[in-house]
């Protein structure tokens, strides 16, 4: 079973069920007429249930890969693609979630999400593909999902939502005198997208401070880096997606922001309305 989460775990869950329901309400009047094919993939799908909490407030949420897969009205979708990487906890999914549908057509890969992105992303632009339209759910806990990654999902039609760890990731890595490890450094590069210079540039700021031994360069964190690393992988994605949303903002108990969660499409209507479910959550 996967263990973390607060209260924004279900939050981010129900924000995507609610988001299925309209897209299939949308689907279910066009996809015959078109002969769509609907795809849902999961990058990360975990066990398919979410402890939360300690010994005594312990609650056990039940996770996305169920709540689609139950999700019947108006239909379903006419394929459903799960990646876990842990092989324990691919096979927990599997066991406990995935052999109770055996009405609908289900993969499960066990390996590296962004290996199968890639792959979504070839097949999407074969003659096969072609006929096919994606939900994502890109739900990582760390910095895992490589930029690279979705450049292979660019002008596809794919609506994607992803959680940015941007509190619990790129302010960690981004150490305040700006000493940051070449191994932190590379995991940003990955992560963004960007070389190191436009990182330091874009999160730092350098003064010259003289001293009794000359003038020395000195290197400080700009403010509100959480925020500016928000702002600033929203206007990546918009190099790759014509519409991407306002952020829904996930913060802990002591209401320090932990992730920034998006959609992209490449249809307007589909961002206007994950944009109308996205300032629900934020306003609640
Ligand atoms: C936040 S949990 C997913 C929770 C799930 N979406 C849900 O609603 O229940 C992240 C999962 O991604 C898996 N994971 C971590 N790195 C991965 C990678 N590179 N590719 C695929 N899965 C990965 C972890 O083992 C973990 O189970």
């Amino acid at each position: 079973m996967n263990n973390f989460g607060g209260d924004w775990t279900e939050s981010k869950i129900e924000i995507l069920v609610e988001y299925a329901q309209a897209y299939l309400s949308i689907m279910n009047i066009y996809a015959d007429k078109y002969n769509w094919k609907l795809l849902y993939f999961d990058g990360f799908a975990g066990s398919g249930f979410i402890e939360k909490g300690n010994d005594e407030n312990r609650k056990v949420i039940i996770g996305a890969t169920k709540r689609i897969l139950d999700i019947e009205n108006p239909r379903p979708f006419d394929r459903y693609y799960f990646v876990e990487k842990e092989p324990e906890i691919a096979e927990e999914l599997i066991e406990k979630v995935i052999n109770k549908y055996d009405d609908k057509i289900i993969n499960v890969a066990n390996t590296d999400c962004n290996e199968k992105i890639q792959s979504m992303g070839n097949f999407l632009k074969s003659k096969k593909g072609k006929n096919y339209k994606v939900l994502a759910y890109i739900d990582p806990c760390g910095m895992q999902l490589k930029w690279e990654s979705l450049m292979a999902l660019q002008e596809l039609k794919v609506d994607a939502w992803i959680l940015v760890p941007t509190g619990m990731g790129v302010n960690r890595l981004l150490k305040k005198d700006g000493k940051i490890s070449d191994a932190w450094i590379e995991k940003l590069e990955i992560f963004l997208g960007l070389p190191k210079e436009k990182i330091i540039e874009y999160f730092y700021s350098q003064s010259v401070v003289p001293t009794l031994f000359g003038d020395e360069i000195v290197t400080n964190k700009k403010e509100k880096a959480i925020e500016k690393s928000a702002e600033l992988y929203q206007s990546r994605l918009k190099e790759l997606f014509k519409f991407v949303t306002n952020p829904y903002i996930l913060k802990n108990k002591s209401n320090s922001t932990m992730f920034h969660f998006y959609m992209v499409s490449n249809n307007k209507n589909a961002v206007k309305i994950a944009n109308e479910i996205i300032n629900k959550y934020n306003n609640q």
